[in-house]
């Protein structure tokens, strides 16, 4: 027959359904030695994981209402947006277990919707998130305020962010100059490739609680039972909503950051297996129906034994 005009496809393996497939036979000795073998990979990793978010040193203060002055507190606001009042809030943190260079310093918003969009207007030059940029400071030191801790503001984005999506020939001409000030000014004579506090804050977080780095302790480890003095400048307008804000110091290990979830994740998986595995023995040894019959199937069975 002409191959041409037959509507039968070419033939090819693939179309035959002719590849070769890997079928297994889930036999019980397979889905127990499976199982078993899950369980037996699972639980140590869960553990080893589990163990190094332990050894994670966090220190977590929220300076929001401590940094508004008592004659304020009933409405913060007007203090936060009065120009002449000073900014400068000083807060000691208790260091409970050394921290280990590098220290990752972060800062942390609760209640901030940072992808919603609040009314039509468009804001120039570059949109509501940007404009709203972060702008609360921190300085640290240690020994009373004789020891000053350096925090380095480099690095602290993703390079394919600074390398592709942000121009090194762009400069932030007009930015924050028309009318209401949403948060931080930038420098216009530095490009937007190597403003990283923009970049780390573009990176839009989904949630509303959500942790941003600040910057890096590099040099000095902090001793346990020292007191860290931070100087913060409380400028940024969370009062308006009801947001928070929360300084974080975090060491890192292989986990990265305090992650107790994945050590739980994994040893519940692998717990789980062990567990159906047990199933399994029991039933397989004390109850087994015999491969290939089918009677044992049937309502009104005989028993086996
Ligand atoms: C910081 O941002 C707030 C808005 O959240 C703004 O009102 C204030 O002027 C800004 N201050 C500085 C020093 O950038």
């Amino acid at each position: 027959m002409d191959q041409k005009n037959s509507k039968k496809p070419i033939y090819s393996r693939f179309s035959q359904q002719e590849l070769p497939a890997w079928k297994p036979i889930l036999s019980p000795g397979w889905a127990i030695a499976s199982f078993i073998t899950i369980g037996a990979v699972f639980i140590p990793i869960g553990f080893l994981a589990w163990s190094a978010s332990d050894a994670v040193v966090e220190i977590v203060d929220r300076y929001d209402e401590a940094c508004v002055p008592d004659d304020y507190s009933a409405n913060p606001e007007s203090f936060i947006q009065n120009p002449h009042i000073k900014k400068t809030c000083i807060r000691s943190l208790k260091v409970p277990k050394k921290l280990v260079a590098p220290i990752f310093v972060y800062y942390q918003l609760e209640n901030f919707y940072q992808n919603h969009h609040e009314d039509n207007k468009p804001i120039v030059p570059c949109g509501l998130i940007a404009w709203s940029l972060f702008n609360d400071t921190y300085k640290l030191s240690t020994k009373g305020g004789k020891q000053k801790i350096s925090i380095h503001k480099k690095d602290i984005s993703w390079k394919s962010d600074r390398e592709a999506k942000f121009g090194s020939n762009v400069y932030p001409k007009n930015f924050q100059k028309h009318g209401l000030r949403g948060g931080a000014t930038l420098d216009h004579t530095i490009p937007l490739s190597e403003q990283e506090d923009l970049i780390v804050w573009m990176r839009t977080a989904a949630l509303p609680k959500f942790r941003k780095l600040y910057g890096k302790i590099t040099e000095t480890d902090i001793e346990a039972h020292d007191t860290i003095n931070v100087e913060i400048e409380n400028n940024y307008n969370t009062y308006k909503f009801g947001g928070r804000k929360t300084l974080v110091l975090s060491t890192t290990t292989w986990v990265g950051g305090k992650n107790d979830f994945l050590g739980m994740a994994y040893i519940c998986v692998g717990g789980i297996s062990l567990f159906v595995a047990i199933n399994f023995i029991l039933l397989y040894v004390f109850r087994p129906r015999r491969l290939g019959d089918p009677s044992y199937l049937s309502w009104n069975r005989h028993p086996i034994n």
